[in-house]
């Protein structure tokens, strides 16, 4: 008898902590519902800032600079430029089409670099097939510098 007793006290005993548990867990539960529902928050909160920023532009993408051009691309674009502003391009062209002068198309796989060099300082040492003899001005030796020639050779090589 007394043992039974002693087991339904026992019994008693323990309800207690196992509400205490229970309540620990809904607890715990409530924590983690509550950080789920906080990440939420700030994720969507942040999706609605670079909606912002992509509708209305933060303008950082247009402030950044053009990417500077180095080596071998500086050298090629800076001969474009010079062809242009030499005026070679009235008579050479990069389409394949002679115009008064040779294309410069394809010239390079067939010339080498020295070609090139005269070609430009000294017209009349080489005269290209099917053209005339002083047709092209001389003058290019005295008005553009060694670093000019190196870009134009570098540009007409890279047609
Ligand atoms: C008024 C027209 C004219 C201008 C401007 C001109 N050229 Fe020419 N160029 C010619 C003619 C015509 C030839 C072909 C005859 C010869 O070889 O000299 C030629 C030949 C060349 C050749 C050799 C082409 C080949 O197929 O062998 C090169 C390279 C060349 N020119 C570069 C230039 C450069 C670089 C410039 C500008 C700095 C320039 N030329 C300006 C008319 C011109």
């Amino acid at each position: 008898m007394t043992t039974e007793v002693k087991e339904e006290s026992a019994e008693v005993a323990d309800k207690p902590e196992q509400e205490k548990s229970f309540f620990a867990r809904g607890a715990l539960l409530g924590l983690a519902g509550g950080a789920v529902a906080a990440i939420l928050v700030i994720s969507v909160f942040g999706s609605v800032v670079s909606l912002f920023d992509d509708l209305f532009g933060s303008g950082e993408e247009a402030a950044a600079p053009a990417e500077e051009l180095t080596g071998e691309a500086l050298l090629i674009s800076t001969g474009a430029n010079l062809a242009t502003t030499n005026g070679c391009i009235g008579c050479h062209s990069v389409n394949g089409l002679d115009g008064t002068g040779p294309t410069w198309t394809g010239l390079a796989a067939r010339v080498d670099e020295e070609y090139l060099r005269r070609a430009i300082l000294d017209p009349n040492a080489d005269i290209a097939e099917g053209f005339t003899e002083g047709v092209m001005p001389v003058t290019y030796a005295d008005t553009l510098s060694d670093e000019d020639v190196d870009a134009l050779v570098a540009y007409i090589q890279s047609l």
